[in-house]
Parts: structure tokens; sequence; C-alpha cells
């Protein structure tokens, strides 16, 4: 839209924060003298209407900065608050719209989760009626939403464990099935995503409020199972709030999957509670090994306050 306002009126000029002067150079060709920058807690009166800037870096470009209408008190945050939706104008006609905000949360706004502090700090003396994002409907009762991402932000988990995995024929299935089993009967929450069908999205969502995960994979090449390696990546970048980990694989002749995992993982300062690596299918004794594991991780997780 912008470059199409720019051309709609030649007095038009793009407000901006120092940051945001390149970004509309290089993405939208906007000449220097078309484009005002403003600073944190600047304000422009349009006569009536007042705009309050807000800066708000890495949410999630480094340019972006919410706008405050003061007379409306409505807030304009770009994508924070927002959801990857096409439908309905406002949240409150969308079900479970939380749950879509979960999700954009975990795909575009987790990693910057300290930023994302910072700038709820500075929303916190306005008085916010309306919250209009450029993703997803409109908040036009924004508490639930608010709420929402302090939770989100401030790192708050539940007793939950997201256990990701992939397996070829079906050792490493057994392993994780089993210690979705018994962190269940541990009175655990627990979510299973097979890696071969799982959505991505999904898995960011339940990332966001679950306090461990569980990674299963085989050996693959000498490695991780390549899908398994792009978890983990993908885990790592995310930066979730989660505490703790297990790792569990299975093997042919030479175990090398729990170690690549790991390190991989490794920048996140979580608690390994437990690895279990097998050669083949889990025997009785791993299955053992494994609710042992299990219940351990129960452990951790409920001794979290
Ligand atoms: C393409 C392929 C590559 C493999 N590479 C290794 C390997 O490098 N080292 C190893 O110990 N096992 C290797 N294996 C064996 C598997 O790790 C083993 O069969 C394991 O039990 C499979 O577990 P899953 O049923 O959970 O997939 C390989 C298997 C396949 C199909």
């Amino acid at each position: 839209s912008i470059p199409y306002l720019m051309k709609m009126t030649s007095k038009a000029k793009l407000v901006t924060t120092r940051r945001g002067v390149k970004m509309a150079q290089v993405f939208y060709h906007v000449p220097t003298e078309r484009i005002r920058i403003v600073d944190d807690n600047e304000i422009i009166d349009l006569g009536g209407k007042t705009l309050h800037f807000i800066e708000a870096p890495m949410l999630h470009w480094p340019e972006t900065m919410f706008t405050y209408l003061e007379e409306d008190h409505i807030l304009f945050p770009c994508d924070f608050f927002g959801s990857h939706l096409a439908m309905g104008v406002y949240s409150d006609e969308i079900e479970d719209i939380v749950i879509h905000a979960q999700r954009y949360w975990g795909e575009i706004m987790m990693p910057f989760r300290t930023m994302a502090k910072k700038a709820l700090e500075k929303l916190e003396n306005l008085e916010i009626r309306m919250i209009a994002p450029s993703h997803g409907p409109i908040h036009r009762n924004p508490k639930p939403i608010l709420d929402a991402y302090r939770r989100w932000a401030y790192g708050e988990t539940k007793m939950k464990t997201t256990i990701i995995y992939v397996s070829m024929w079906g050792s490493s299935e057994k392993m994780v099935n089993q210690m979705a089993e018994t962190l269940a009967s541990e009175g655990i929450e627990v979510v299973v995503y097979n890696l071969t069908s799982a959505d991505l999205g999904d898995i960011a969502k339940d990332l966001v409020d679950s306090r461990a995960i569980v990674l299963g994979a085989p050996t693959v090449l000498g490695g991780a199972h390549p899908l398994a390696i792009y978890a983990s990546y993908l885990v790592r970048a995310l930066y979730p709030p989660i505490r703790f980990v297990v790792l569990l694989s299975s093997y042919g002749w030479g175990a090398a999957a729990v170690k690549q995992m790991q390190e991989i993982l490794d920048p996140l300062k979580v608690e390994v509670v437990g690895t279990l690596e097998v050669n083949g299918p889990p025997t009785e004794e791993n299955i053992k090994q494994i609710v042992e594991i299990g219940k351990l991780l129960a452990g951790r997780i409920k001794g979290v306050s």
C-alpha cells in the first residue's frame, strides 16, 4: 500500500523511524524528500487527531513502530498482536482467536521476546480501547490479546510437553509413544508431531507455552535424520521458553543423532533431563528406561512454579 498511497497523492509524506528510511528506499524507492522521520514518543497533530509514535524495534522488523491515536485510544501496532488470518473484521467474531494469535506469536514474535517485553512496558500507561494490527482482525476488546501477550512475552509455560519426531521404520516412534503415554499418565499435557506430516506453524504454536520438548529421531548417514536437524534448528531459532529437553533415538550401527540434536539445541541453555539411544527397535528394557526418563521429566516440569 505504500507505493499506491504515495502515487495517489503527490503531497503525502511517509512517516517512519530513522531505521525505516532505508527500508522505504530499498523496498519502495520512496524519495528522501517524501519521508518524514519521527523519534520515539514524537507526536504529530493532524488537527483534532493526534498521532503518538512509539518505537518498537524488531517486532518483527528493525524499523517497527506503533502509532497511538490519542483521541480515539486506538493502537496501530504493525504486526504485534496480529495473526495470519484473512477473515473477520473484529477478533471477537473469530472462534479461538487467541489460538490463531498464539500461532502467529510462535512463528513471528517469539524469537524477539526481549523486545516484546520492552514494547509492552511502553504501552502500560496508555488507555487502549482498540488494537488494529496490520495482520489479522481488529481487537475491539483488547484485554484477551493483551493478557495473552503478557503471558507469552514473559515466557509463562504450562505443564505441557511438545513431542516432535521422525521415524523410518517405527523404532523412534515406539520410543516417543511410550514417552507420551508416561507423561500423560503423570498429568502432563502432551502434543505429538510427526515431522513427515506436521505443520510447522502448529509446532511453533505449541512451543509458545510448552515447558519441555522431546525430540525423537533415528541416526541417518552419520547424523540425525535431516527432518530432525531441521526441527532442532527451528526450535533453536524460534527461541521458545522451554526449560527441559529429552532426546530419544534409534540407530543401526553407530549412534549419532542425539549428539547432533543436542549440539544444535545447545544455545538455548535448557536442561537435558535424559537421552536414550537404542540399537534397532526398543527392547522391553529400553521401554522401562523411557518410563523412568518420562517420570523424571514430569517431576522436573511439575517442579517449576
Ligand atoms: C538411509 C539410511 C541411512 C542410515 N544411516 C545410518 C547411520 O549412518 N548410522 C546408523 O547407525 N544407522 C543408520 N541407519 C539405520 C537406522 O538408524 C536404523 O534402522 C534405526 O533403527 C531406524 O529407526 P526408525 O525406525 O526410528 O527410523 C540408516 C538407515 C537408513 C534407511
